[in-house]
């Protein structure tokens, strides 16, 4: 079971990611990154986070620890936005919150190092719980203390959106994925991953999950078969690693140039005026030429 908080006091809403996430404290002291039950991408992105971020803990990886946060909706009657006042409203009893890593800083696929070995290890592990969401757009890993720790898996598990028509073994596309160009060594995580995602493990995890966000899956009796239906497919496709084992990554020299005729194609038909502002559109701001600016 993961341990249980109740939010004492709502923060402000973190508006970086697409879920409108919120900061929260909680009744331990602690401050919480919480992600709300009814927010409009479902309760299977709680799922998701639980599964997906407790087996990346027990396999080594650094992410922030999870807790199932008790919220009473009225916290938020002082929040004057709207959409997060709903938000809250709809929310009322277990949500997801995370360790708040106060200072950290988003990651940056230009910027900052990360070596093959652990490269390999990330994008195993994406390959593995088909996580689309850690592209070099949207990297959603965070840098703290000097190192990368990996969060939002809310997407991934794409197969429990329609249980039954995925094949465990199918491939992964890992052509945009935040570390491709730093030579990720898939094959040594595979040797030292594989053999630790056993049916144990996987069931210690999906236990984990609250019985609230199993509750009533169509085609399911139970929450106990629902989390049996996770352990079967990442099993089976843990087993089935060489068919989806991710290679042949993209340079760094040609993600350079993709990028390059992505914006060409966006800077077609602007203004004269218009060619002159950077495009900001979803690349890192790393990458922009601001010498325009400078005469
Ligand atoms: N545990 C955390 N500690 C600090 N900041 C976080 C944490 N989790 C999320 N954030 C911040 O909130 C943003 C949105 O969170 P994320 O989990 O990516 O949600 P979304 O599903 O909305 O993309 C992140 O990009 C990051 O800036
Ligand atoms: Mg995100």
């Amino acid at each position: 079971m993961l341990k249980e908080v109740t939010a004492t006091r709502y923060i402000t809403p973190l508006r970086e990611g697409g879920s409108l996430p919120g900061l929260v404290e909680a009744d331990d002291f602690g401050t919480y990154v919480i992600k709300f039950r009814g927010a409009g991408q479902g309760r299977k992105t709680l799922v998701a986070e639980v599964v997906c971020g407790e087996l990346a803990r027990r396999l080594g990886f650094r992410t922030p620890r999870l807790v199932t946060v008790d919220l009473d909706p009225d916290l938020g009657l002082g929040e004057p936005d709207q959409q997060v006042q709903e938000l809250l409203k709809s929310s009322g009893g277990t949500n997801l919150g995370m360790d708040f890593l106060s200072g950290a800083l988003g990651f940056d696929p230009l910027a900052f190092p990360v070596s093959p070995e652990e490269a390999g290890r990330i994008v195993w592990f994406d390959a593995l719980v088909n996580n689309v969401d850690r592209s070099w757009r949207n990297p959603n890993l965070l840098m703290w203390r000097g190192a990368p720790w990996l969060i939002d898996h809310g997407a991934a598990l794409v197969f429990h959106h329609r249980w039954g028509t995925t094949d465990p073994a199918k491939a992964y596309d890992f052509r945009h994925h935040a570390l491709g160009h730093y030579g990720p060594d898939v094959r040594a995580a595979d040797a030292e991953l594989r053999p630790k995602v056993t049916e144990e493990l996987l069931r210690a995890i999906t236990a984990e999950v609250p019985d609230a966000w199993l509750a009533d899956e169509p085609g399911f009796g139970t929450p106990e078969e629902v989390r049996r239906a996770y352990v079967e497919f990442l099993h089976a496709r843990v087993r089935a690693s060489e068919a989806w084992l991710p290679t042949d990554f993209p340079s760094r020299a040609e993600l350079a140039a993709e990028n390059a005729r992505r914006a060409a194609k966006t800077q077609q038909g602007r203004p004269d005026w218009l060619k002159r502002v950077p495009d900001l559109h979803g690349k890192p701001a790393a990458e922009q030429d601001w010498s325009v600016h400078l005469g």
